[in-house]
């Protein structure tokens, strides 16, 4: 399946998951209390779809990207790992009693938070799923660390038409990754953006594990 034919099919699936109490929560400029996000659902449906066991979340917040990820998990199969990391504690008290999503808090560019998510997840992952400050440098530092070290099948960037910095991330990303950048804004009902990469399809095109990483994610790859 291509890239658009998984982020149509996430998107049917996600409407069909309840996704009740998976709220996002307060909104930091608004001070609103938001409920369950549209994006959510296609989130959920995405994990569903490709049968997804194992993610790594940037940028927990309140706790309704993850939950909405969790509901999308077909069971609690063994070899299930979630974890989700924010330099603030400010999770609801709905995903603090989820006991099998690893919360982890810090810096995700910090090497102390680098050494507890390795605690909680093992290489590769399914889905790295990346929703914290939205620059330039902070996404390309993260999908550098965390992309290097956990070699997710897919990576699902937020925002990626929230600002100019994002946009440009995008622009490089789609022109490094080409058939395996895709757009997925439309499908996942977020006029924001949502940039899906398709990580270990944009790698075995390259020849392999040892050519697999982009130049940033090897040579470049900063130390947290
Ligand atoms: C937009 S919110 C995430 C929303 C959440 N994913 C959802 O949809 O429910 C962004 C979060 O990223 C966190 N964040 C920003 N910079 C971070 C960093 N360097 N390390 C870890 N978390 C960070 C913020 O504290 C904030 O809670």
């Amino acid at each position: 399946m291509n890239l658009q034919a998984i982020a149509e099919s996430a998107a049917i699936a996600g409407k069909e998951i309840d996704l009740t109490g998976c709220d996002y929560g307060p909104h930091r400029l608004s001070g609103l209390y938001l409920k369950v996000q549209p994006y959510y659902h296609f989130l959920a449906g995405f994990v569903r779809t490709l049968g997804v066991r194992k993610i790594l979340e940037i940028g927990t917040s309140y706790g309704g990207s993850i939950m909405a990820m969790d509901r999308g998990l077909r069971g609690k199969e063994p070899g299930t790992q979630l974890v989700t990391v924010d330099k603030v504690d400010i999770a609801g008290e709905a995903v603090g009693a989820l006991a099998h999503i690893k919360r982890i808090h810090g810096d995700s560019l910090s090497a102390d938070t680098l050494r507890k998510v390795r605690q909680h997840l093992d290489a590769p992952i399914d889905l790295f799923y990346l929703d914290s400050k939205h620059s330039y440098d902070h996404t390309q530092k993260n999908v550098a660390i965390y992309g290097g070290e956990f070699r997710p099948k897919y990576i699902i960037l937020d925002d990626i038409r929230l600002n100019d910095e994002m946009a440009r991330y995008w622009t490089e990303a789609q022109a490094r990754f080409g058939q395996f950048a895709f757009d997925a804004s439309a499908a996942a009902n977020r006029p924001d953006g949502f940039g899906l990469l398709d990580f270990a399809g944009y790698s075995s095109s390259r020849g392999g594990e040892k050519q697999s990483l982009p130049p940033e994610l090897t040579a470049a790859r900063p130390k947290p």
